[in-house]
């Protein structure tokens, strides 16, 4: 969660933003801490990266705190070793009415070489919180090109999937019976 400090959050405005105006692009060298024995970086440094550069963007968006909400066809295309440039970059590509869809993109430089390998790709969910921690309405995006456009109707159509597999998870979740609370395996 992006956090923002201060008791009384400015109301932000709700006036429609571009996808150009919270774009970011994250930047980390990768460090022995990063990386495993075989100095291969671990999945989870990149899943994080991936998170904060989502968040940024997505509080940005909002000029509210986000929380991440889930995460959706994270792929790892590529291993992205020890001392790789990472860039993370991302940018909105749809938002509903409190939740906005960020999609990451990991390039990793081999600085000796200067080659540049698409390592990683995901979608990120984020929902805008209000001051009383509930979810709040988010700008709209203006979209200002035909790709956008695009892709904006692909988000709608991964959120629709998203909604009816978070329905279908919640229907199959086992309840603990009086039988198997008493008596657990
Ligand atoms: C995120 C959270 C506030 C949503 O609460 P909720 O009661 O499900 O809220 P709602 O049902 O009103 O849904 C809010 C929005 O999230 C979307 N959403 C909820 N669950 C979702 C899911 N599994 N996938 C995609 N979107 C989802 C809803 O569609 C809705 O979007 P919309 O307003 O644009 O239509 C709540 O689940 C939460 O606090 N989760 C923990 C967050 C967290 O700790 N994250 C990790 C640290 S940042």
């Amino acid at each position: 969660m992006i956090q923002m400090t201060g008791n009384n959050l400015p109301h932000p405005s709700l006036t429609p933003r571009t996808v150009a105006e919270t774009a970011l692009t994250l930047t980390q060298f990768m460090q022995p801490e990063h990386s495993n024995s075989l100095g291969n970086v671990h999945g989870g440094v990149i899943l994080k990266l991936c998170d904060e550069c989502g968040g940024i963007i997505a509080s940005r968006h909002a000029r509210r705190p986000a929380v991440t909400v889930t995460v959706d066809s994270v792929t790892f295309h590529q291993p992205v070793l020890l001392g790789r440039l990472v860039f993370v970059h991302g940018q909105i590509t749809w938002v509903g009415r409190t939740s906005i869809e960020v999609e990451l993109r990991v390039e990793a430089e081999n600085l000796l070489t200067g080659e540049i390998t698409h390592t990683n790709s995901a979608y990120f969910i984020y929902v805008a919180l209000g001051e009383d921690r509930k979810p709040t309405p988010v700008p709209e995006l203006l979209l200002q090109t035909e790709e956008e456009r695009q892709r904006f109707a692909e988000g709608q159509r991964r959120q629709e999937a998203r909604l009816a597999r978070r329905h279908d998870g919640k229907q199959r979740t086992p309840r603990p019976t009086s039988d198997t609370a008493a008596n657990p395996a």
